[in-house]
């Protein structure tokens, strides 16, 4: 069945592709801007203990539900029910999961197209195009709509081609350019003037911020949306690893990808925008608070390159193409999730459903750019803040109150022989049954 399904043909192929989800937006634009509008150093370290400790065990149900069902995350869930009602819960998470990674799509393909025209504007600058330039970098229509529709066609391109030459292929070539442009960026970054009271601000916590509410529940929102929890993505990518693989250090790699990827960005942009306050730039209001917010990496980063000369038209380029190659990496996983679950229930061929769904995703993401003030935030809040929390907390419920214990237990010794004995096993499904899914219900009841 595998081989008619398609999978990953190597666990480094796995590693990245998962990685590749993981590591997005989210990461390079979303954990910074998080990490300087809620105490620095004391954010990134709520982070890291809730990346770990919540996030990584609803990571793991999820890729386990997915590797033993070998299917979409409709048709996995389903095969663990063992009723008609536990059947139809199946497919009200599985089905809802599917919708969020599309929805969510729908605006990360607009936020992606921006980091597209963004990378292209240096080009234009150097060319002495000013009137491009202008027009690349303003918010209209006409831009928006050019630049989704292009990120979309590339995500499209990609996903036609299926799990090995489409997925892992480019994760594999896309993930190692991206960690390389970052860390050349970050030592660029370290020479400049300023960096250094951002070093300081992003690595000495403030320890008394720790257990401020806010900073605690955009942490772990921040932690789920990063291992795109919670979308059926996971669930769809475990059915493609091997059951000679060992799911437990796997999902643990992944883990500890996304989180140093988050980690090297806040490396990255935190000491730039110190850098940029000693050039002049108004970053911190007299109170503290972050002035650009989720304008951050828009606003504050492309004046930051202008200050650098001409070399600042270099940075910037590296900058917003890795912007787009870690969105590219998450967009193609949203889109495998609605075409797997089409090409498996209703057996339409890949390269159609894929066209198909891609553009249905693209109209509704045309109509997000028209109605841009009603639906962008609205879009947004509706899939992250809601729908992931819930998902991936009924994702948690489904494996800890419905799936048999041996059940589990079968499935996770395939490919890791002595897990019954490890500290894994003593501690992950009591954690599934009962703390996941009640510290992501405070979550959603905060964000409600
Ligand atoms: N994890 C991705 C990021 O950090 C976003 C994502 C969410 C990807 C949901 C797939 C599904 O940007």
């Amino acid at each position: 069945m595998s081989a008619v399904r398609g999978g990953f043909s190597s666990r480094l192929g796995f590693i990245l592709a998962a990685a590749g989800s993981a590591v997005g937006l989210g990461n390079i634009w979303g954990f910074p801007t998080q990490t300087a509008s809620n105490g620095g150093a004391a954010f990134v370290l709520v982070y890291l203990v809730l990346a770990f400790c919540l996030a990584y065990p609803a990571f793991m149900a999820e890729l386990l539900i997915g590797r033993y069902g070998q299917a979409n995350a409709v048709t996995s869930m389903e095969k663990m029910s063992r009723n008609l009602w536990q059947k139809r819960f199946a497919f009200i998470v599985g089905f809802g999961g599917i919708i969020c990674a599309a929805l969510i799509l729908s605006f990360y393909g607009i936020l992606a197209g921006w980091m597209m025209s963004y990378a292209i504007e240096p080009v234009t600058s150097l060319l002495g195009y000013s009137e491009a330039s202008s027009w690349l970098t303003s918010q209209s229509i006409t831009r928006n709509l050019i630049f989704t529709a292009l990120f979309m066609m590339l995500t499209i391109s990609i996903i036609r081609r299926g799990v090995e030459d489409g997925i892992e292929k480019w994760s594999k070539r896309l993930m190692p350019m991206l960690i390389g442009l970052l860390i050349l960026l970050i030592i660029y970054v370290f020479t400049l003037e300023g960096s250094r009271e951002g070093f300081v601000a992003y690595l000495n916590p403030d320890i008394s911020r720790i257990f401020e509410p806010d900073l605690l529940i955009s942490a772990l929102g921040q932690a789920f949306f990063s291992l795109s929890l919670g979308t059926s993505v996971m669930v769809i990518y475990g059915s493609y690893i091997s059951k000679k693989e060992n799911l437990v250090t796997l999902g643990a790699q992944v883990t500890l990808i996304d989180v140093s990827i988050a980690f090297l960005a806040g490396l990255l942009i935190i000491p730039s925008m110190y850098v940029a306050q000693s050039q002049g730039v108004a970053i911190f209001s007299d109170e503290g608070a972050l002035i650009s917010g989720p304008n951050l990496v828009f606003d504050v980063l492309p004046s930051l390159f202008d200050g650098m000369g001409a070399i600042g038209l270099f940075v910037g380029f590296g900058f917003f193409v890795l912007m787009s190659i870690a969105a590219l990496t998450s967009s193609i996983s949203m889109l495998e999730g609605p075409v797997s679950f089409v090409v498996e229930r209703h057996n339409i061929e890949r390269k159609r459903a894929t066209t198909f769904i891609g553009f249905g995703i693209f109209v509704t993401s045309a109509l997000i750019v028209l109605n841009f003030d009603a639906l962008f935030g609205l879009v947004i809040s509706i899939s992250t803040v809601y729908g992931q929390p819930l998902i991936a907390m009924l994702c948690c419920v489904f494996v800890g109150w419905i799936w048999q214990r041996s059940g589990i237990l079968a499935e996770i010794k395939l490919g890791n022989d002595t897990v019954e004995h490890s500290l894994f096993w003593k501690i992950w499904p009591w954690y599934t049954k009962f703390i996941c899914p009640s510290a992501i219900a405070i979550v959603f009841y905060h964000s409600l």
